[in-house]
């Protein structure tokens, strides 16, 4: 049996600060000519952030024993898309909101046109760097690809976020929210999880485990999101509470009240570390890193 020997917050610390270098490196200042685009984009990329989706996919590649200095590229290729679609989700005609990552949001800081084009860049930026790792085969990069338009496309983020603006107006009952989360924020854990098996090269029957274990974490992830909506404070979550009040959003908050919302995060992520159990390896980092994402106060 494989065993991780890092503890979660030795792991956390140490494999974010790799993150946080690489992603640097992957997005540089360049160009003489439109050099705005790329302070753009480093100013959201680089802001303070948890990471969760980088780390998340190396946790699951060191699950099984593969090194992160072998995964970090594809790691951060996530952690680009997710900043572009925060990029875009703030945006006046989506969420309209003033601060993320601790900072005023990046349409106010450099317009909204420049918003616009980082965000674009920032997504295109992420397929180019899988397609040009030096660590992949030419198969792994092919299916990290598959995995990522799949999972970030229009049956995944980016569909969950067009049913979270139609909602705004038709409030979804509680079925067709978690539908919602899953793929608006799900989707995006899915293919963290994803990405670590696939550098892994794990089993058939393993994935489907795992697979089970994201969409749980995905699910409890916005869930919780949108309790410290209502109960956050913007020193701790680096951006304002009150988002989906003001924008007349259903959540799991409106719906079942904030205690009622807790036990239902609690539940799916004592379901998400059941899952693990399936697996004939240590885990132990994997369930620690369900606590944090769901425990988490930001
Ligand atoms: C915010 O994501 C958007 C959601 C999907 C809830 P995070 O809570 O992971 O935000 P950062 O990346 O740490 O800023
Ligand atoms: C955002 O959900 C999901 C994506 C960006 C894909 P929210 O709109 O609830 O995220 P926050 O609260 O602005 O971070
Ligand atoms: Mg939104
Ligand atoms: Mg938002
Ligand atoms: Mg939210």
């Amino acid at each position: 049996m494989m065993t991780v020997s890092l503890s979660f917050k030795d792991f956390y610390a140490a494999r974010k600060d790799a993150v946080d270098f690489r992603l640097r490196t992957l997005v540089p200042e360049n160009s003489p000519y439109h050099a705005s685009l790329f302070e753009a984009a480093r100013y959201s990329l680089l802001s303070s952030a948890k990471r969760l989706r980088p780390l998340l996919a190396l946790a699951v590649a060191e699950t099984y024993g593969v090194s992160h200095l072998q995964a970090v590229n594809a790691a951060c290729a996530l952690e680009l898309i997710h900043t572009y679609s925060l990029i875009h989700d703030d945006l006046p005609c989506m969420d309209d909101d003033d601060f993320r990552r601790g900072r005023p949001t990046l349409h106010k800081v450099f317009g909204e046109s420049t918003a616009l084009l980082a965000g674009d860049y920032l997504l295109t930026r992420a397929f180019e760097i899988i397609a040009k790792d030096p660590h992949l085969t030419s198969d792994k990069k092919v299916e990290l690809i598959q995995i990522l338009s799949e999972r970030a496309g229009g049956d995944g983020m980016i569909g969950g976020q067009v049913m979270d603006l139609e909602a705004e107006t038709a409030p979804p009952a509680l079925s067709l929210l978690e539908i919602i989360h899953a793929k608006k924020t799900g989707c995006m854990i899915l293919a963290a999880v994803e990405f670590g098996a696939c550098l892994a090269g794990s089993p058939p029957d393993e994935r489907t485990h795992l697979e089970a274990y994201a969409k749980e974490v995905g699910i409890a992830f916005q869930i919780i999101d949108d309790v410290l909506d209502e109960t956050g404070s913007f020193e701790e979550m680096g951006k304002k509470p009150h988002s989906d009040l003001n924008n007349h959003k259903t959540t799991f908050a409106t719906l079942l009240g904030i205690e009622e919302a807790k036990v239902r995060g609690a539940l799916h992520l004592e379901r998400a570390k059941a899952h693990l159990d399936n697996l004939p390896r240590d885990t132990t980092l994997l369930k620690q890193f369900a606590d944090f994402a769901v425990n988490r106060r930001y």
